[in-house]
């Protein structure tokens, strides 16, 4: 990733019928970037995605590549590929052929520049070279997705994971600046969409090409992305790194789709203190008022267990779930229930005191309209 701008969406803005479904979504996309929208169904990814690929239209705003506005320009003008949520393979056809077709399809002046060949050599000649071009093309694309080999088998004799490497190899055949992927592993079983997120990865990191991959699982937006844009209703709420985004999410919504939090409602002193739970605790700086009321984020595992006489807050464990290397503890204190993950064992009924580094304590904002996922 640097700091190239690559892609611009300024003010866009999508109906469908009445339906405002994009709503002035403003964001920059840079060279060599891996980034991921997420958020949950219905919230918008897709069309936005669409119309970064030039299957949709924005109703105003501008689509903004290299510097150069592409609102009116079709997706085969665009220096784009999308590997779709559906793969839309050609059934009928051997995986070379359908990796080679969107080359096949394109006219002969597009190929004599795209394989860098000589337009002065005689025509049959020409038709030689990109032959020969295309083929050494779809193999090499075949090589990136692991199917060296596979060129003449039919893809609908192929498992799931192959035919998402087909469609892959379909869209890298055509050396695309950007890739968009929308939910490429949805249908894959959760063993095999781990080593593919690996995959992609590396990938896009090796050619260098920017992806803009579209999820609405978290984890996955998580291990992947440089940059998440979490959205919802199609507006953009927060659009940062996933640490940030994890640790210092911008809203109770952000906070609850991003893995699992304690929201504790709290109040803010400017002597670089909040109060939560009845107890005031030392945090670090914020942008508040004095006394101005807010919403403290505590995730699970920030919470240390320590001996009742150094706690700063007492409660009684009331659920214990073993989730292989910790512990998932539901912890009442006082009428509120604390999420606590941890590495000891404890029992329903024990009385457990916790603590807090003031650094584990994140702020936000009330939000406006009290909205929950
Ligand atoms: N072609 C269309 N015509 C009408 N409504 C659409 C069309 N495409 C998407 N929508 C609506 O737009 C909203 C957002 O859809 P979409 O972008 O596919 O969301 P996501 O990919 O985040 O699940 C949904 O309510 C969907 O029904
Ligand atoms: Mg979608």
């Amino acid at each position: 990733m640097n700091n190239n701008v690559l892609i611009e969406l300024s003010h866009v803005v999508k109906k469908f019928e009445d339906d405002l479904i994009v709503k002035d979504l403003s964001l920059k996309i840079y060279e060599n970037e891996f980034i991921t929208l997420l958020g949950p169904s219905g919230c918008g990814k897709t069309t936005t995605l669409r119309m970064i690929g030039g299957f949709e239209k924005p109703d105003s705003g501008e689509i903004i590549i290299n510097g150069k506005i592409f609102n009116d320009l079709p997706p085969y003008a665009r220096p784009i590929n999308t590997v779709f949520q559906k793969y839309a393979l050609f059934p009928h056809l051997n995986v070379f052929d359908n990796v080679a077709f969107g080359l096949k399809n394109r006219n002969k002046k597009y190929l004599l520049k795209f394989f860098n060949i000589d337009a002065s050599l005689p025509s049959k000649e020409q038709n030689k070279l990109i032959s020969a071009a295309i083929k050494k093309a779809v193999e090499e694309a075949l090589g990136l997705v692991k199917l060296t080999g596979y060129e003449s088998r039919k893809v609908n004799q192929m498992s799931g994971g192959q035919q998402q490497r087909v469609a892959l190899a379909r869209a890298l055949v055509n050396k695309p600046q950007i890739l968009l992927l929308d939910e490429p592993l949805a249908a894959l079983d959760l063993k095999l969409r781990q080593n593919m997120q690996y995959e992609l990865k590396e990938m896009q990191r090796k050619l260098g090409i920017t992806f803009i991959f579209v999820t609405h699982d978290q984890e996955e937006a998580m291990t992947m992305s440089d940059r998440i844009v979490v959205m919802k209703d199609g507006i953009i709420q927060q659009l940062d790194t996933p640490k940030h985004v994890y640790n210092e999410p911008v809203n109770r919504y952000v906070a609850t789709f991003i893995g699992e939090s304690n929201i504790i409602e709290g109040t803010y002193f400017e002597k670089e203190q909040v109060e939560f739970l009845g107890v005031l605790f030392d945090c670090g700086k914020y942008p508040f008022v004095n006394k101005e009321k807010v919403d403290v984020v505590i995730r699970p595992e920030d919470f240390d267990v320590v001996p009742l006489k150094d706690a700063k807050l007492v409660g009684k464990v009331v659920s214990s779930i073993f989730k292989g290397v910790h512990n998932e503890l539901d912890v009442l204190v006082g009428d509120y229930k604390l999420m606590v993950n941890t590495y000891e064992n404890y029992q329903v009924g024990d009385q457990i005191g916790l603590k807090i580094d003031p650094y584990e304590i994140h702020m936000m904002k009330v939000s406006e309209h009290e909205e929950t996922v």
